[in-house]
């Protein structure tokens, strides 16, 4: 069995949905870096300060329930919200930000037997990683899922909005300079446009277990 499986790929392409089921089918640990990037930018918005002071001191834990804590505080529903994930695509253009996240997330891989899922994972944070994935599916699809888990949790969705949101965050997210959303030339690409989650997770059992 592979111990030490990455997944990228761009928003809403089911990474963290699919990762979370991988995990307790094998019993790994599901590490999500979005959360972390999401906490130094929810830091960032509430303390009004420079992105390199935050970056400095601040402490984030991500628990096996898939709880996110900040300085101590749960911060899991607040890191979700469309500023903090605007708010993430940018901290994540920084250098200094990426590298303290760079450094806990290859903290939290040493014990093996992790699933990690983020958009430098098998490029920069685990090159060495026993399995790649790269998943991945169209533009409109990913909205029209966004779209519909927004209408079930009762919130006001928009779909042109939500699309023009995600393409966005496809832009900054893979023309940044460092650490760009980028498949690693060893990951297996997974178009999961017209696959359910079952399909996706099922393909990726498979593949952790050749
Ligand atoms: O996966 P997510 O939508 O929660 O991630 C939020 C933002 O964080 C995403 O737009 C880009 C950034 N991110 C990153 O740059 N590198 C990662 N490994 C994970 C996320």
């Amino acid at each position: 069995m592979k111990k030490i499986i990455a997944v990228d790929g761009p928003a809403g392409a089911g990474k963290s949905t699919v990762s979370k089921i991988v995990a307790a089918r094998l019993g790994y640990t599901y590490i999500d870096t979005g959360a972390m990037y999401r906490a130094v930018a929810l830091k960032v918005l509430l303390s009004g300060k420079t992105v390199e002071d935050v970056t400095q001191n601040i402490d984030i834990k991500l628990d096996e329930s898939g709880k996110v804590f900040l300085d101590g505080h749960e911060v899991t529903k607040e890191i979700r919200t469309p500023e903090v994930s605007r708010g993430a695509s940018d901290v994540a253009k920084f250098g200094v930000v990426r590298k303290r996240l760079t450094e806990l997330q290859r903290e939290m891989a040493t014990q093996g037997k992790v699933i990690m899922d983020g958009r430098d994972i098998g490029t920069q944070v685990l090159p060495n990683a026993d399995l790649k994935i790269f998943l991945t599916a169209s533009v409109e699809e990913r909205a029209r899922r966004r779209f519909e888990e927004l209408k079930e949790k009762n919130f006001a969705a928009d779909f042109e909005q939500i699309k023009k949101e995600i393409s966005l965050r496809d832009k900054q997210d893979s023309e940044r300079e460092i650490a760009p959303l980028a498949q690693a030339e060893d990951a297996i690409l997974l178009d999961s446009t017209d696959l359910n989650i079952e399909q996706v997770v099922e393909k990726i059992l498979q593949l952790a277990a050749c």
